[in-house]
């Protein structure tokens, strides 16, 4: 019954976080649109009340007629629409999931395909508490770099480089530390919790300061309107990243690999430049150069993917001297058994990991030491060969 209502709440809360996701982005994106879709108003009437910009559109039958003020109109009205719950919806189901179907089992968190040594041997703690410090470093890290770098948001092109180093360092950290599908996870969530975070410290309270001096008849400090305008800009680059990473736990080709902190960032990088085209198309500028770097980018990552680790697995080596280490055996886990024996397997075939085992963790692995070992020397293992394991990387397996 506990395990029953678990995936219910599982499924529930997966269902909210979703459509506050959908509901966030989907408005998001569309004020990034708006904005620059803005052109110069045509009135002169628009112009003397302080209207900076205007689009005319069509939809679901209707005009509309948005208009944009420079500063602001001379009255506000009562009646206001702010966004913001739909991001701290999406971002508290989304942790809210993260401590129930990680955080209570944090081994799933530990033993990837290039763990070191030190993470891969955590406790349950202390894995939790690496991944609560992870989120919020990420957006520590962040948040300064813009405030050092870009303070009064002059200085955006370098900022936006410097966030490209900091993912492709959390792309390098994650991986590193945490076991494959929570790397992707983890990396996604810390460019989440950015997201979120800025909507709450930043874009909402700049808002609120703003309507207040409107209100007591001041001028508004023009450096919140930019600071707003600048993370959510940032967040609109993050916007495409993140649903990737988020639906990449059901892709072992990309958390598996041995080289996928390098897939990971390469595809980041190409979400953001697709973004990048849509954007500046939405400002009148048509650029397929972004589209194009884009398809160059998950190209390259391909590529990367198709690399395999043969060289790895000691090939020609005598058996008795190989030095396997746990490592060397979750390459193989990755390579040959996760597509099948995962939690959620990639392998059409299987809703669930076959005869219960996931081996995309160490802990399973190393409980399941005796079985693995006679199942793959037996030839038994992987099913049917699928995956073509060679008589080389099974000695892998036998000399551990
Ligand atoms: C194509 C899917 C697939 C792949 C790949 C695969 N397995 Fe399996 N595995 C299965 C299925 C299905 C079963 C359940 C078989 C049965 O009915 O007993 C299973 C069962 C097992 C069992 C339990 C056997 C028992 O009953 O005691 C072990 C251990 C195992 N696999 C290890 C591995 C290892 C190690 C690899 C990688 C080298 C691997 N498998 C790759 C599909 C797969």
């Amino acid at each position: 019954m506990q395990a029953y209502l678990l995936e219910i709440a599982n499924l529930l809360m997966r269902w909210l976080h979703v459509i506050a996701a959908v509901a966030w982005i989907g408005e998001s994106i569309y004020f990034v649109m708006l904005d620059n879709g803005l052109r110069k108003p045509k009135a002169e009437e628009d112009r003397e009340k302080g209207v900076f910009g205007e689009m005319w559109a069509v939809h679901g039958g209707g005009f509309y007629h948005n208009q944009k003020y420079a500063t602001a109109p001379a009255k506000l009205p009562e009646d206001l629409h702010w966004s913001f719950w739909k991001a701290y919806t999406t971002w508290l189901t989304g942790f809210g999931m993260f401590i129930l179907f990680y955080m209570t089992k944090p081994s799933s968190m530990t033993g990837g395909q290039q763990s070191w040594e030190w993470a891969a041997a955590m406790n349950g703690w202390q894995t939790n508490a690496v991944a609560v410090l992870f989120l919020l470093g990420g957006w520590v890290v962040y948040n300064e770099l813009c405030k050092r770098i870009s303070p009064n948001m002059t200085r955006d092109g370098i900022l936006s480089a410097a966030v490209a180093v900091m993912m492709i360092v959390v792309s390098y950290l994650s991986t590193h530390i945490f076991s494959g599908k929570a790397a992707f996870l983890l990396t996604g969530a810390v460019m989440g919790t950015a997201m979120s975070a800025n909507v709450f410290f930043w874009i909402i309270p700049g808002q609120r300061r703003m309507v207040k001096a409107m209100k007591a008849g001041e001028a508004p400090n023009p450096l919140d309107g930019k600071r707003g305008k600048q993370r959510s800009v940032h967040n609109t680059y993050f916007t495409l990243p993140v649903l990737l990473l988020m639906v990449s736990n059901h892709f072992s080709v990309l958390y598996a690999h041995e080289l996928s902190w390098i897939l990971m960032a390469l595809l980041i990088f190409a979400g953001a430049v697709i973004r990048q085209y849509f954007v500046l198309m939405h400002a009148g500028s048509k650029q397929p150069a972004y589209l194009a770097a884009g398809a160059v980018l998950i190209l390259v990552a391909i590529g990367v993917g198709s690399i395999s680790s043969d060289t790895q697995t000691g090939e020609g080596t005598p058996i008795a001297e190989m030095d396997v280490s746990g490592k060397d055996v979750m390459l193989q886990m990755g390579k040959h058994c996760v597509q099948c024996h995962a939690q959620d397997p990639s392998n059409q075939a299987y809703s669930a990991p076959p005869a219960g085992y996931a081996f995309d963790n160490w802990e399973t692995v190393l409980e399941q030491k005796a079985k693995i070992k006679r199942q793959v020397d037996g030839g038994i293992m992987p099913l049917g060969n699928m995956t073509d394991m060679t008589q080389a990387e099974r000695d892998v397996i036998a000399a551990w």
